[in-house]
């Protein structure tokens, strides 16, 4: 299988369900190095005049030390099936300080400028990082911190301009 570029005007998804439901494959570093978690939270869309895709992040996350020293990072979509049960089964709960969740998970890595993304993936979406940006307690005018961060453990927001979305050719 290899992949083709598409126009973002041809990207035909639906915003909220493509993370909620169909979940990403969050992935920075080289494919001789990279990390890999799944996501279901994040956002499609425009911000500063730039295409856009948000991402939220855990302090405690691996792949967050890969995508504050890398500039680029990916996003691979899986098909829904037994596959991605599989591959989010391990990427979504284990950690890769633990494991080798490539082997694990049997994904098999392919190199996108400089960083990563997945041959099993339907959809790829390739960003570089605009903005990194950590939530802070002060700003949430709702229970928010409360109810989703009882360990404080507050996510960090990462605004990627989308440079390249790639569809299996
Ligand atoms: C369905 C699902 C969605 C998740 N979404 C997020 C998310 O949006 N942000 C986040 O920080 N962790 C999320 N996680 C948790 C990470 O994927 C998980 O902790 C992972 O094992 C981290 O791996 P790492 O330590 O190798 O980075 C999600 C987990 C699952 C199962």
């Amino acid at each position: 299988m290899s992949f083709q570029q598409i126009n973002v005007e041809n990207y035909l998804v639906n915003a909220v369900t493509l993370f909620r439901d169909t979940w990403g494959l969050l992935t920075a570093g080289t494919s001789e190095k990279c990390n890999m978690m799944t996501v279901s939270w994040g956002m499609l869309g425009e911000l500063w005049g730039e295409d856009c895709v948000m991402v939220f992040v855990r302090p405690q996350r691996y792949t967050k030390e890969f995508l504050d020293a890398n500039e680029r990072f990916s996003l691979s979509f899986l098909p829904k099936g037994t596959q991605s049960k599989r591959v989010h089964g391990v990427c979504g709960v284990q950690s890769g300080r633990d494991i080798d969740k490539i082997a694990a998970a049997g994904l098999t890595p392919v190199p996108l400028e400089d960083t990563t993304c997945f041959a099993e993936a339907e959809t790829v979406l390739l960003c570089r990082k605009l903005a990194a940006q950590d939530f802070e307690p002060s700003g949430f005018i709702s229970d928010i911190p409360h109810a989703m961060y009882p360990e404080k453990d507050f996510h960090t927001l990462y605004v990627g301009k989308i440079e390249q979305i790639l569809v299996q050719a």
